[in-house]
């Protein structure tokens, strides 16, 4: 198969790298690129574990081929940090001891941060929506909730 070589951002760090048509984004990103907060969990799009910004929109990098990411801007936990909706969530998470095993946490905080990016004032029908695609298997949700409504209100 002929190898491509793509070029994107990612966490604000220019990368170029040789990719086979078919590898996927999370297993370059974890594997190539050592960046190793996105998580493989159902590795099948289900759990949300994986996820990370592509262009300020939450993806599945488990789905999404790394040859899609040629020209786009890449941001995970490692880079989103800087971002002032992620410190803040972040703090409020610690604070609250919202999460348990932390496994769901990188792909809870992007989506919650792409959630406070868009809309600063969720209710919680909002939030619980924003992060339906990352399932957490200890806390049932409800400090992650909690936490990304006092987060929003700059509790
Ligand atoms: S590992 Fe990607 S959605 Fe579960
Ligand atoms: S805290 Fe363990 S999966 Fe969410």
């Amino acid at each position: 198969m002929k190898r491509h070589n793509i070029q994107f951002s990612l966490n604000n760090e220019k990368i170029s790298i040789e990719v086979e048509p078919n590898d996927v984004l999370l297993d370059v990103l974890r594997n190539k690129l050592g960046i190793k907060s996105p998580k493989v969990g159902c590795d099948r799009g289900d759990c949300g574990t994986c996820t990370v910004l592509m262009n300020g929109r939450t993806v599945r990098s488990c789905l999404a081929l790394a040859v899609e990411a040629d020209g786009a801007e890449i941001v995970t936990l490692e880079g989103a940090n800087t971002r002032k909706w992620t410190q803040k969530l972040q703090k409020k998470f610690h604070e609250k001891n919202a999460f348990q095993c932390g496994f769901c946490a990188p792909g809870v905080i992007l989506s919650a941060t792409e959630l406070l990016e868009k809309n600063s004032k969720p209710d919680n029908h909002e939030i619980k929506e924003a992060i339906a695609g990352n399932l957490c298997r200890c806390t049932g949700y409800e400090p992650i909730v909690e936490a990304i409504a006092e987060a929003a209100k700059g509790k």
